[in-house]
Order: structure tokens, then sequence, then C-alpha cells
């Protein structure tokens, strides 16, 4: 989204199939430049100053966006909580003029979705959705890149082959929570070509809105939405198979109710295989990650590629904040 002039990734509709690709891209020949080759980045972000607002708790999107920043050679302030009053005790109004007003960048974590589109609304920089209740545009990023790390033919390398070759077609089935995530994948698979089936408890589902939003984008590049109550219709004939918590940040009360409605929802090796994913599945998680979804057979068996999925944030963030800060867009 672009308010007044100002180039913002609030939702996963921000980003064209296009964008999309060249972002995934982007971070692939980011981590080979870092890593393999060992380069540093020229300081794109020299003087620069990058506001990290969290409302709520983060290991993995924090020290990514820090890192990040570091890398681009810019100056990464985090700012919790308890260190301002993020529509607490001064409106986000007054909030986003103050920060925006001496930053270059806002990476912003929020409880409800409808507080970063006030932000952006009143700020003058760029602002990056770090996770809303309804979004978490920045995990799929990661989740996509690593999907296209694991299938980019041997021989080849991820930074000079696209996306769209190594993903169209793939079939991720989710298994679990109506959440952010998912609402975000739903969104984000379809724009390259990969096929997506959820099975989420009855009271549990997507939002319907944003449900409808990823079957246009489905139409639109003839991909496939596929919903069910159980399990196993999701996950047959499934390439990649992902869960995420059943209770996220800030549902913390309905923990015991919904440890009961997702009876049935864990996945297991057991669940998987006789549920007829395909030979060699694979498992996602965007952590962080709960016994109760996952069992242990799963999550750290070879097929569970988590860490680099972990790892991934921070490529992908990086490209996303040298794309808004330093090319001014997508
Ligand atoms: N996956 C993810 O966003 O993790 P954090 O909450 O630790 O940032
Ligand atoms: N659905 C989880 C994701 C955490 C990264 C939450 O919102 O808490």
């Amino acid at each position: 989204a672009s308010v007044s002039g100002v180039p913002h990734l609030l939702t996963d509709n921000d980003l064209s199939p296009k964008q999309l690709s060249d972002i995934i891209q982007s971070a692939c020949q980011f981590k080979h430049q870092a890593k393999v080759q060992g380069k540093p980045s020229g300081a794109p972000l020299a003087g620069k100053t990058m506001a990290l607002m969290f409302s709520k708790r983060s290991t993995r999107t924090r020290v990514a966006t820090e890192t990040a920043v570091a890398y681009l050679g810019g100056h990464a302030m985090f700012l919790g909580s308890q260190d301002i009053q993020l529509g607490v005790n001064e409106s986000l109004l007054d909030t986003s003029k103050v920060v925006s007003s001496m930053v270059d960048g806002i990476m912003a974590r929020v409880g409800a979705h409808s507080e970063i589109e006030t932000l952006a609304q009143y700020s003058t920089v760029p602002i990056i959705n770090a996770l809303s209740d309804l979004y978490h545009p920045t995990q799929i990023l990661a989740d996509l890149m690593t999907l296209h790390e694991l299938y980019t033919p041997k021989g080849s390398e991820p930074h000079l082959t696209a996306p769209s070759s190594t993903l169209k077609n793939l079939r991720l089935a989710w298994v679990g929570d109506g959440n952010n995530i998912l609402h975000s994948l739903m969104l984000q698979l379809p724009k390259v070509g990969m096929h997506i089936s959820m099975a989420t408890p009855k009271g549990y589902e997507p939002n319907a809105d944003i449900l409808s939003q990823a079957k246009q984008n489905a139409q639109a590049a003839g991909t496939e939405v596929g919903v069910f109550h159980d399990p196993k219709d999701a996950i047959r004939d499934a390439d990649i198979i992902v869960t995420d918590t059943w209770v996220s940040m800030g549902q913390e009360e309905e923990k015991k109710q919904r440890i009961q409605a997702f009876a049935g929802y864990q996945l297991t090796t057991d669940l998987i295989e006789k549920s007829g994913a395909k030979q060699d599945w694979k498992f996602l998680h965007c952590l962080p990650r709960k016994q109760e979804e996952v069992t242990d057979d799963v999550f750290y068996s070879p097929r569970s590629h988590v860490f680099q999925e972990a790892e991934n944030r921070k490529w992908t963030i990086l490209a996303c904040i040298n794309q808004l800060l330093v090319k001014k867009g997508f």
C-alpha cells in the first residue's frame, strides 16, 4: 500500500506476483553475497535509523530486523511496549507523527491490524508489518524463500533461479488455526503459482473476507484453494505440511478451550503418511512451536526445515528493507 506517496508493506496483497518473486530472489542474492562471498553491503543505510515498534514479544523478527539493518550499515532502534506507549498513553496518530519525523523506516508489530493502518496513515516513512492479528507477510516471504531453496534443482543456485519456476504447482497443506499465518499464506501462495489446502476446526476458520481475497488471487493465478475441516483432506497430495501454534499471542486466556477444540489436529508422521501426503513431503513452522500442534518425530526430522526457515527471516526482511528504504518502493 502506498499512503500519500509513502510505500508500505502492510498486507500480502501489497506485493504483486512479480514484486514477490523479485523480493525472494533479492533475499537469495543477499544471503549468497553475505554468507558465500563474505562481501559487505556497501552500507546503503549509513546514517539512517529504523525503529522497531513492537507491542508483542519477538525473537526471530526482532533479531532478523536488527541484524539486517546492521548489515546495511544503518541503526535499528528497538521500542518495546515497556519503552514507548503504543496507543496506551499516547495515541497511535501522535506516536506515528513523532517517531516517523526522526527515523527512516518503521517495523511495527501490533495487536489489531487497524493499529498498523493508523500508523501508516500518519507516518511520513515506510512501515513494514512485523505481525498483526490478521497478517504476518514477512514470515511467508521466508517460507517461500526456504521452499525456493529446497526445490531449486541440484546443480542450480537459488539466487540465479526464478522462484516461479521452482514453486509452481506445489501444494501446501495447513492443519491448525485460521490465524494470521494462514491468512498470509493464502494470499501469497497463488502469487507464486502454489496451491493451498487447509483444515481448521469448526469455529476456527480463517477470516471470511481474507479467504475471499485469497480465492480471487487463486483465480487470477489459476491455482486451487481447498477449504476443509478434516486434516486428512488437506494433507492428501500435499508437498509441504505447515502448522503454527493453536494459541496466538493475545489469546492466552482461551488456551484451555482451544486445546480441546484442536484435538485431532496434532501433526504426527503417522497422520501425515496415512493421509496420503506426497512421498517426499516437507514440514515448515514459523516458530515459536509448542508440542501440542506437532510431535517431535516430525518437528526434528530431516523433513523439517524450520531452522532454515527461521534464518531466512533475516534475508527476506533485509530484502524488504533494501527495497523500501534504499530503492524507495517495490
Ligand atoms: N516467527 C516469528 O515471527 O517469530 P517471533 O515472534 O519470535 O518474531
Ligand atoms: N500466530 C502466531 C504467530 C507467531 C509468529 C501469533 O500471532 O502469535
